[in-house]
């Protein structure tokens, strides 16, 4: 599932996501802030602080994110993500975190593979899979 350019733009500008993971019976949802689309298919996101929600992510890798500022991306992102703790990812999410707060030292770039995307745009078509 691609991501329209609309979109993209939109994770680029707002750049607060809300994550969410399950594992174990209990969700788990948490602001992210270093969120950037790297293509039309992936979502980088930076683990600097992370608990559950990475001991969540390496037992299911499946998650669930919407932006901030959903009513100006009105869309539901599922996915699968990849932990990298090294590597190009990585190192780009160390260069681009470490860029806006030096104090930061990212733990893993998660990058999270668009699977599926669902309209919530309150009226008839909340839910529904955008093809
Ligand atoms: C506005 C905001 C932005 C945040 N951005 C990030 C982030 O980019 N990366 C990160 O690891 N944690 C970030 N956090 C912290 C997480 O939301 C959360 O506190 C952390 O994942 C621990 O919660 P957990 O145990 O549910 O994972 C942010 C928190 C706030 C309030």
């Amino acid at each position: 599932m691609v991501m329209s350019m609309e979109m993209m733009d939109a994770i680029e500008k707002d750049n607060v996501v809300f994550l969410s993971t399950c594992a174990d019976d209990i969700p788990n949802v948490v602001p992210i802030g270093f969120a950037r689309p790297v293509d039309d298919q992936t979502i980088l996101l930076v683990d600097n602080y992370m608990n559950k929600t990475r001991k969540n992510m390496e037992k299911n890798p499946k998650a669930s994110l919407v932006l901030r500022d959903a009513s100006k991306c009105p869309y539901q992102f599922k996915g699968r993500v990849e932990i990298y703790e090294s590597g190009e990812y990585f190192d780009d999410a160390v260069d681009w975190a470490t860029s806006v707060m030096s104090k930061l030292s990212p733990k893993a770039a998660i990058i999270f593979k668009v699977e599926e995307i669902f309209s919530v745009q309150p009226g008839p078509d909340a839910g529904k899979k955008v093809d």
